[in-house]
């Protein structure tokens, strides 16, 4: 496990978006787990920059997203498709066939989880997972629990991070209340896995996952068992390390 301590947002940014062009450079057919959320804004922003730069090419490049809200379909603002489309994929080079987030609008919810799994497998896996994390420690929208979920499944959002998200909405009655999210194991068979985190207020959630009892009450702690994850945190979140 690697901590990088960044000076700032900004700067844990562009660490981050040099890792991802390092490992698309190397890999140019690389299948990256993405996601969405305040926190990797300004990453997708320095890859876009990179890509401008003709440094990088996404032309071969895969994304599979970490989760999508149940309901919200792609048109919709705050949906996560649209997120993605907005931040980042409309300003690459990517094909639209080479991008994956969960359809949240399926009738059959149960069989879009099963097929996201295949179609992970098909791709032989993700290279590198960028991860946020939540106030609660969640990762993707694997919330705390009993247990850890293993692969792709369908949630429920804890009243925590209805409230955290009700920043994106007109009010907290619009958020979602249930999303689909990749499980624990879907996460940790990634190769790489990248976390990203600023602000105080993620302080000591990123000291729990970090040092703490791996459990999934705190989701994020299980990342203490993976062979290769980077925490990239800015001077704020990590000031109790
Ligand atoms: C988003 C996701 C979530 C966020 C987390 C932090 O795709 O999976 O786990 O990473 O809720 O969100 P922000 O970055 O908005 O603090």
């Amino acid at each position: 496990m690697r901590i990088i301590k960044a000076r700032d947002y900004n700067d844990m940014s562009k660490k981050a978006a040099n890792m991802i062009a390092a490992q698309i450079l190397l890999k140019p057919n690389s299948v990256l787990g993405l996601a969405t959320g305040s926190t990797p804004i300004m990453t997708y922003k320095y890859l876009i920059k990179l890509f401008e730069d003709e440094t990088i090419s996404f032309s071969d490049v895969k994304t599979i997203n970490l989760d999508e809200y149940i309901g919200l379909n792609k048109e919709n603002a705050n949906s996560y498709y649209f997120f993605m489309c907005n931040n980042f994929f409309n300003f690459i080079n990517i094909k639209p066939e080479n991008v994956h987030i969960p359809d949240g609008t399926a009738e059959d919810l149960e069989k879009v989880c099963s097929d996201y799994e295949t179609m992970i497998q098909e791709n032989n896996g993700i290279d590198l997972q960028i991860l946020g994390i939540g106030n609660n420690g969640h990762i993707g929208f694997n919330e705390p629990d009993l247990k850890f979920e293993a692969v792709t499944h369908c949630i429920n959002l804890d009243e925590e991070t209805i409230k955290a998200n009700s920043r994106f909405f007109e009010n907290e009655e619009e958020v979602p209340k249930k999303a689909i999210t990749m499980g624990v194991k879907t996460i940790m068979n990634a190769r790489k896995i990248i976390l990203l985190a600023n602000g105080s207020g993620k302080a000591e959630t990123i000291f729990k996952s970090l040092y703490g009892k791996i459990d999934p009450a705190l989701p994020a702690s299980i990342l203490q068992l993976h062979p290769d994850v980077t925490f990239i945190l800015d001077k704020e979140a990590a000031y109790l390390l």
